[in-house]
Parts: C-alpha cells; sequence; structure tokens
C-alpha cells in the first residue's frame, strides 16, 4: 500500500497539497465509497483541526450542505467550546436540497454537537434577480449575511457536478447548459470545468468561491474516488490557503493522473 505508515502519509500529504497548489491536504486512510466510517474520521479529524486554528474567545464557523457535511457534523464534539462561544452559520442561503443535508441543518447539528449557537437562513435556493436584490436589504436576512462575512472558518465539501446538478432541482434548460460546459465540480453553487473554470452559476444569497480569499481559513472536505475529478476540478481555482481533508481512496487517484 503506497499510504502505509505516518512518513508515507506525511510524503502524500505534501505531493497533494503540491499537486492541487493548496495549502495544505490530510489523508486519512480508507474509501469514503467504501467504508461509511471515513466520513466520520473526516468529522473527528476536522475537530482536532478547529482545536487548534479557533482563537480563545467568540469564532464563527460558516458551513455548506451536503451528504459529506451532514455526517461529519455529528462528529464533532463539546469539547470545542471549551474557552469559546462558537457560533455555526451557513454560508449561503438555500432551502433547494433535502431538509437533512441543508446548510441550515448542517449548522444546526454542529452547534448541538460542540455546544454552541447558529443562526438560520431560510431562503430558497434559486431566486430571481429582482428578489435577490429586496431580500438581502431584509434586516433579519442582512445580520446573517454581515455575520457569514466575518466569519474565521469557512468549512465546505466538494461536490460532482452531474450529481449537484440534478439535486439543485436545475431546469431541464440549466441542466443542459451545465453538461455542456463539461462542467466537473461545485461547490457554493458553482460550477467548474476540469480545468478550474467557472462555467456556471446557481444565483444566491451568501458566500460565493470568489469570498474566500477574505476569510482566514477555508476547510474543504470531500473523499472518495469518485470524487477525484471533481477535487481536482475545484482545486484548480480555490483559494490557495484552502485546506483540504480526503482520504486515500481519492488522493491516490488524484496523484496517478497528470
Ligand atoms: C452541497 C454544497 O450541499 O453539497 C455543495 O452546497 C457541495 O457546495 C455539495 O458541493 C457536496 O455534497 P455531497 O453530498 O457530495 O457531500
Amino acid at each position: 500500500k503506497v499510504l502505509a505508515g505516518y512518513q508515507g502519509t506525511a510524503l502524500i500529504e505534501k505531493k497533494l497539497s503540491q499537486k492541487l497548489g493548496i495549502a495544505r491536504c490530510i489523508v486519512l486512510p480508507g474509501n469514503a465509497d467504501k467504508q461509511h466510517g471515513v466520513i466520520d474520521s473526516f468529522g473527528r479529524r476536522l475537530n482536532q483541526l478547529l482545536g487548534s486554528i479557533l482563537p480563545e474567545g467568540k469564532s464563527i464557523v460558516s458551513v455548506t450542505g451536503g451528504t459529506t457535511m451532514a455526517r461529519v457534523a455529528q462528529n464533532l464534539s463539546s469539547n470545542l467550546s471549551k474557552n469559546r462561544k462558537l457560533l455555526f452559520l451557513p454560508a449561503r442561503g438555500g432551502l433547494g436540497e433535502s431538509v437533512m443535508i441543508q446548510a441550515n441543518s448542517v449548522c444546526a447539528e454542529m452547534a448541538l454537537k460542540t455546544h454552541g449557537q447558529y443562526r438560520a437562513l431560510y431562503l430558497p435556493e434559486d431566486i430571481s434577480a429582482e428578489s435577490f436584490e429586496s431580500l438581502q436589504k431584509e434586516s433579519s436576512i442582512k445580520s446573517v449575511l454581515d455575520l457569514i462575512y466575518k466569519s474565521n472558518v469557512v468549512i465546505h465539501s466538494i461536490g460532482t457536478a452531474s450529481i449537484m446538478a440534478d439535486r439543485r432541482n436545475l431546469s431541464p434548460e440549466e441542466k443542459m447548459n451545465v453538461l455542456d460546459s463539461n462542467a466537473v465540480s461545485e461547490a457554493f453553487g458553482d460550477f467548474f470545468d476540469q480545468r478550474g473554470r467557472l462555467v456556471y452559476k446557481v444565483p444566491r444569497i451568501g458566500l460565493h468561491v470568489r469570498d474566500l480569499d477574505k476569510i482566514k481559513y477555508v476547510i474543504a472536505i470531500a473523499g472518495g474516488q469518485k470524487k477525484a475529478d471533481a477535487i481536482k476540478s475545484y482545486m484548480n481555482n480555490a483559494p490557495t490557503h484552502t485546506v483540504l481533508i480526503t482520504d486515500e481512496g481519492a488522493s491516490e487517484l488524484i496523484l496517478r493522473d497528470n
């Protein structure tokens, strides 16, 4: 096995960070496609990482939704709230996905597990440009949005474009646009092609990939061989200070390709 032993893993993490052009990669054993427990291990590792980077006192943590994040949330623990007051926020408004995996639910679960607090954004994901403008001015929404931009950390997953085009309730026309443009990955409602070029954007309220440069810590979490292409595609465009938590399944494939 290529990744056997600590030293082997440290080397793989370094190679992967270099290949993806990001600050740091954390590679955990296994393949999330085959072993459910791998996503739980991402959550436990995230808990450790947050414990080492979050300052004492108030911290704002913004998160996206998805099946990965929903599972990761279940593995955070209350030791994070020792000397800290944590506030979890959805990185963007969006009721486009099933309730259990919405960013709002991920926030609520993270707050429950860590004994922190959370705020929700009850907004449709696919709103018109006019509604978008007026909603942003609503005080209940504006107050959450203002806080999101002050996040200490943003934690997000990376989706496979074709799956996300289905899950985001795109019209058949929009879906065709996404697929015709050869989208490979998706994050924050932005779709990217193999080279990381933005090819489609779902209009939304909240954080966009371009806003991540202003956030001190950005943590991406995605694993399994099926996510290898999506990770590579997204990382072509990701802020370089991104830290990726992934598994051997994805990293072996990424490192194998040229
Ligand atoms: C969505 C996030 O909810 O989940 C996306 O908003 C992310 O940014 C996606 O790409 C990933 O989902 P999953 O189920 O593959 O973890």
